[in-house]
């Protein structure tokens, strides 16, 4: 039985188990979402010394070389993701892409990223530097002034030896295999 509308769906219906099916392997694709969405940011320039890719793969590499653990390291290669949509908004879009598949303190440090960069760039913009201080209690403060303070912010040297890409692809790989269980908001 086919459904024109939502409010025909029973829950004994074939059609639940057939959505079910195709959304899950739609979301076992998500590697090749985020390997898309990163080549995008290979065309985002937009006058600094590097493109956006090669700042994301940089950010990575830096966090990688300073210890951190895989998560931390794919959300810092993914942080920035966000642009290949939108600019203005970049970190909360980032963060939301993350959500199901990092922990809440990953997601919370990608989410307020711009924040703890404004101490480099806020005040170019009429805006508070110490942004970052409204964070000061959380329990992921200081990793997140270690992540834009010594990897995001740092990232934009032409001559950095960056790790290729594809060291990062098994990373991509574990870290976006599935949505923790329960990660649907
Ligand atoms: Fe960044």
């Amino acid at each position: 039985m086919a459904f024109t509308r939502m409010d025909q769906l029973t829950a004994d219906m074939d059609e639940i188990r057939v959505i079910g099916d195709a959304l899950a392997k739609r979301q076992a694709a998500m590697p090749e979402v985020i390997r898309g969405m990163l080549g995008e940011l290979a065309s985002h320039l937009d006058g600094f010394p590097v493109d956006q890719l090669e700042h994301s793969i940089q950010t990575a590499t830096r966090a990688e070389r300073a210890g951190a653990s895989e998560e931390v390291i794919v959300a810092s290669l993914c942080h920035d993701i966000g642009k290949a949509v939108s600019d203005v908004n970049h970190a909360a879009i980032s963060a939301e892409i993350l959500r199901p598949y990092v922990s809440t303190e990953t997601y919370e440090i990608i989410h307020a990223h711009q924040d703890f960069q404004g101490k480099y760039i806020y005040a170019f913009m009429g805006k508070d530097p110490d942004a970052r201080e409204r964070y000061a209690d959380r329990p992921w403060y200081r990793l997140a002034c270690r992540f834009s303070d010594a990897w995001d912010q740092a990232a934009f040297d032409p001559d950095y030896d960056s790790y290729p890409l594809a060291h990062f692809e098994p990373m991509i790989d574990r870290v976006f295999a599935s949505p923790r269980q329960g990660a649907q908001s």
